[in-house]
């Protein structure tokens, strides 16, 4: 809050397409989807008329007891995005809930094995899955969880593999002793798929995750694939996972963000059969307990059925194409001594600023604002992740915005 002083709120009036409309009537183009979720640009018409098609019919009925078809309908065909392999859908309204969800899931599953002693989770160092208590202690990012480290539970935090770093053989290695020497004390391992986004944007290989799921699986750890910010096409196919395999999935894959295209609150955890029926008893206790009033709301199903819609009628196409629209766009940027790191993983570009100086954040993002576009760079990591809305014209627009804002901070 005290920095409000110098860098005040903008006052967003209307969006459309990629654009977000100030009180004055200033434009920005919304760089990063508005923290990755309007995937789809903002006020797409079909999903508002389906919302309101949906609020005239049924806004809300609670989940324990009664069903409705927009939910069914969502969870029937995200099931069939995974090949029915992931055929258990847990609604509830946000990522953070997701990661609560999935760990309490993983948790549960294996004490009702009898796996008692399984009651640790790892993630990845620099990954972020969320500030709820259970979402914070499987993030690593200290400026979220120094204040509160006290609440967070214990967990084992292994080597990330990185690009930049070309050091996946090491994670790997790091990974497999870890599970080898503690993997009897844990239930699950968290981890992003393709790219570690609120760690740095930083982006790994199909490889690597196919030896992830090979060593969780060997150790009998569950896998989480958190794709809150890389599903929904994020990194070019609907699940990032889908790059490694479509047969072999992991345990459990998570969905919000984009899932209702930034119209609604909503996320989604799938999971598998052995998942599902560890809880299959008339035990109460036994039953997979987590009780969420907003649960499947059908406003927020209908909005996410009609992202499905734009999946179905070829939208990792269009992707595919806005990519290339990106990587030509950018190029000039290579080579460019100013940066490091030019990277791309689908509709994710990053880039790291050398000598960025003190607060270079904030003033790269005053200097979006007067260069109109909506941008806020992680530390020195510049990154875009554009709604799917580009044309090559706009994509020049923004590496042009960019060039002048690197000019005008770094001047
Ligand atoms: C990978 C990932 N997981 C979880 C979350 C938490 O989602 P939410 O902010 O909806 O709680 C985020 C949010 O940025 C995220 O990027």
């Amino acid at each position: 809050m005290a920095r409000l002083k110098s860098c005040p709120p903008l006052a967003i009036q209307s969006g459309h397409d990629g654009w977000l409309f100030d009180e004055s009537g200033r434009r920005y183009f919304d760089s990063v989807s508005s923290w990755w979720v309007n995937i789809l640009g903002h006020t797409n018409q079909r999903i508002t008329e389906a919302i309101v098609k949906q609020a005239n019919e049924l806004s809300h009925v609670m989940l324990g007891g009664c069903t409705h078809e927009p939910a069914v309908k969502l969870a029937e065909r995200l099931s069939l995005r995974t090949g029915k392999h992931l055929g258990h859908v847990f609604f509830a309204s946000d990522g953070s809930s997701a990661v609560e969800i999935a760990l309490k899931q993983c948790f549960h599953a294996k004490s009702i094995q009898g796996q008692t002693a399984r009651s640790r989770f790892a993630c990845l160092r620099n990954s972020y899955h969320g500030e709820t208590i259970g979402a914070l202690s499987v993030t690593d990012v200290p400026l979220f969880q120094d204040s509160y480290r006290a609440l967070l539970n214990d967990t084992f935090i292994v080597a990330s593999p990185d690009n930049r770093a070309n050091n996946e053989k090491e994670a790997l290695k790091a990974l497999s002793d870890l599970l080898e020497e503690k993997g009897h004390e844990l239930c699950a391992l968290i981890i992003e798929p393709r790219v570690q986004c609120g760690g740095g944007m930083s982006m790994h290989s199909v490889d690597y995750l196919r030896q992830v799921r090979r060593l969780t699986r060997h150790y009998g750890v569950y896998l989480i694939a958190d794709e809150i910010a890389v599903g929904c096409g994020r990194t070019g196919t609907f699940f990032a996972w889908e790059q490694v395999s479509k047969i072999d999935w992991p345990d459990a894959v998570l969905l919000s963000k984009g899932i209702t295209g930034g119209n609604l609150p909503l996320s989604v955890v799938l999971s598998s059969d052995e998942i599902f029926e560890s809880f299959l008893s008339n035990d109460f206790t036994r039953g997979f307990l987590h009780s969420h009033s907003y649960t499947g709301n059908p406003i927020a199903c209908a909005a996410a059925n009609v992202v499905l819609d734009y999946f179905d009628e070829g939208l990792e196409k269009t992707i595919h194409q806005q990519t290339n629209y990106l990587s030509h766009a950018f190029s000039r940027f290579e080579g460019d001594s100013r940066i490091s790191a030019l990277r791309q993983c689908g509709m994710i570009l990053a880039f790291e600023v050398n000598n960025a100086g003190e607060n270079f954040a904030e003033r790269f993002h005053l200097q979006g604002r007067a260069h109109e576009i909506l941008i806020r760079p992680i530390g020195n990591t510049v990154y875009l992740m554009p709604p799917y809305v580009l044309t090559q014209e706009v994509a020049d627009f923004l590496a042009d915005a960019i060039a002048q804002c690197l000019d005008a901070v770094l001047s």
